[in-house]
């Protein structure tokens, strides 16, 4: 049997980095630009189309990353010798990809059921009032916040591992000899 590899493949590593500078900047301009923008704003159509197309190529790109990660041999899961540690840590990875794909499915249903692939990309029709109105925005809504919560323990978790455990567990997801 060939043994487990140290790090992660490079498709993934790369996937990885891009993933979180995309999710990072999804996250932060909807809470504090997009959601402040009123939809009277002149500028919230262009605030929507980019937010659109940044959330959609995260959606692709995650669906790229779990077919790499199926096909492909993973290190094993790091062990911290605490096993509620450790559950926590499988837990927390299971729930980003979770998150970020109900994210990504709730922001393409308030899309759809607003109209906005028309309002937006072919400028027919008008933006409504606000998004209230509609379900997979509170969902949206409440998947973001609880996407944050789970990247602050992800990289809590990472900050144990590198400083305190001194297990170099952030050269697994980088470039090197496998
Ligand atoms: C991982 C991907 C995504 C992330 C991290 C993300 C993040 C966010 C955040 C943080 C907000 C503000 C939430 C709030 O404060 O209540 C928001 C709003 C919104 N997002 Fe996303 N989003 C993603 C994908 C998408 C996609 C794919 C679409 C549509 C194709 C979309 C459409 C919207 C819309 C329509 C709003 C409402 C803006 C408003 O209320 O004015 N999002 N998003």
């Amino acid at each position: 049997m060939t043994p487990a590899p140290t790090r992660y493949p490079a498709a993934i590593v790369v996937l990885h980095w891009l993933l979180a500078g995309m999710v990072a900047l999804a996250l932060m301009a909807g809470t504090f630009s997009l959601a402040e923008l009123p939809n009277s704003s002149p500028d919230k159509v262009g605030a929507l189309r980019g937010h659109m197309i940044v959330g959609i190529a995260i959606g692709v790109l995650m669906l790229v990353r779990l077919v790499v990660r199926l096909r492909s041999p993973l290190p094993a899961h790091a062990a911290t010798g605490n096993a509620l540690l450790d559950l926590l840590g499988k837990a927390v990875h299971r729930g980003l990809y979770l998150l970020v794909l109900a994210m990504v499915a709730s922001g393409l249903a308030t899309a759809m059921a607003a109209g906005l692939p028309d309002i937006v990309f072919r400028g027919v029709g008008a933006l409504p009032a606000d998004f209230s109105a509609y379900a997979p925005r509170a969902v949206h809504g409440l998947a973001a916040k609880i996407l944050m919560l789970l990247v602050a323990l992800h990289v809590a978790g990472v900050v144990v591992h590198q400083f305190f455990l001194k297990d170099r567990l952030l050269s697994r997801m980088w470039f090197g000899r496998r």
